[in-house]
């Protein structure tokens, strides 16, 4: 047994090196969790000492000029220059700045979310959260409409949009932009030297077609500032994913935070199947060597957190 120690107050979470012990007592979603507002606070405060998300969830136009050269976070030798589009497409002020929610809700991207009917609730939510452009239209009764921000790792253009190459998955991705309808777009564009060309060819789109976004860029030290939050809390992630970086930055925020579709195992809570992702294909790849995530880790001290009511995961149907 390890601790998840948050400012000297202890989150027991279950640590052991099967992924089959933390899943079983998720309890369903309409038993008694109550918000812990002293907890979120508390943790509000730790991050806060690690990381600012009003500020580090974007780079701002003042702060960098076209030509620029930025070193990649997990290719320190490679460079990119900071292109002419991308700067256009830095925000003057944060899109954070000042803004306080009640209740927000972060979408992961588990299969666990189909058949769930959680759209309806999802939606309620002040402020929702989306991960890597994961679709919503055609599964908006488990997984809702409402997106006030969503993610992109640059990957995506490459899996689910063919890297672009020919004009129905530029115009599929096209209409995926128009859809977000003024919401924030988050492009994680300096972590590593692959996603070079794939943020390039999506600035220019948001650009020669007007798309109503508003483009956010997380700032060269967030991902740094997030993993030693939690290694601080001992747990001993390797690199976070997008899911416990949207957590991380929402602490900041939200008053009260919902997880739903997280859900980082192949079993659900009766021994059905799940798929890792409710819209694709894609296989569990995470318990590779070669993956950079430790999402089991993430969820048991996601779990821990939902215990203690500074959270609530969502893992079976809503109500
Ligand atoms: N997630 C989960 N269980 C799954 C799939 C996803 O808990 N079976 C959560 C993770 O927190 C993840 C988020 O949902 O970060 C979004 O999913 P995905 O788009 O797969 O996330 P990434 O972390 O960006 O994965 P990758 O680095 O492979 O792109």
């Amino acid at each position: 047994r390890a601790e998840v120690v948050i400012n000297g107050s202890s989150l027991p979470t279950v640590v052991d090196k099967s992924n089959e012990s933390i899943k079983h007592s998720i309890q369903p979603a309409s038993s008694k969790w109550r918000h812990n507002q002293t907890l979120s606070l508390r943790i509000r405060k730790q991050i806060l000492k690690f990381l600012d998300a009003e500020k580090d969830i974007s780079v701002l136009k003042g702060t960098l000029k076209p030509g620029d050269i930025i070193h990649y976070i997990f290719d320190r030798d490679s460079t990119m220059n900071v292109s002419q589009n991308l700067y256009e497409l830095l925000p003057r002020t944060s899109p954070l700045k000042n803004k306080h929610f009640q209740t927000c809700a972060i979408v992961g991207n588990s299969g666990v979310l189909l058949n769930s009917g959680c759209g309806q609730e999802i939606d309620t939510h002040s402020f929702v959260i989306r991960c890597n452009l994961a679709p919503v239209q055609e599964y908006a009764r488990d997984v809702g409409l409402k997106t006030d921000l969503v993610t992109m790792n640059p990957s995506v253009i490459q899996r689910a949009f063919e890297d672009l190459v020919n004009a129905t998955w530029r115009e599929k991705l096209l209409q995926r932009l128009h859809g977000l309808n003024g919401s924030i777009l988050w492009i994680p564009a300096f972590m590593a030297r692959g996603g070079k060309e794939r943020v390039e060819w999506v600035n220019a789109l948001i650009l020669k077609h007007h798309v109503n976004v508003r483009t956010a860029y997380p700032s060269l030290r967030l991902l740094h500032a997030v993993r030693g939050y939690w290694l601080t809390n001992k747990v001993h992630i390797k690199r976070p994913t997008t899911g416990l970086l949207m957590y991380t930055l929402a602490t900041r925020f939200c008053n009260q935070i919902y997880l739903y579709g997280f859900w980082p195992f192949p079993l659900d809570q009766n021994q059905n199947p799940v798929k890792y992702h409710y819209y694709d294909s894609l296989k569990y790849g995470y318990t590779s060597q070669a993956s950079p995530h430790t999402m089991p880790l993430e969820f048991k001290a996601l779990k821990g957190l939902h215990e203690q009511g500074a959270l609530k995961l969502t893992v079976g149907q809503c109500d």
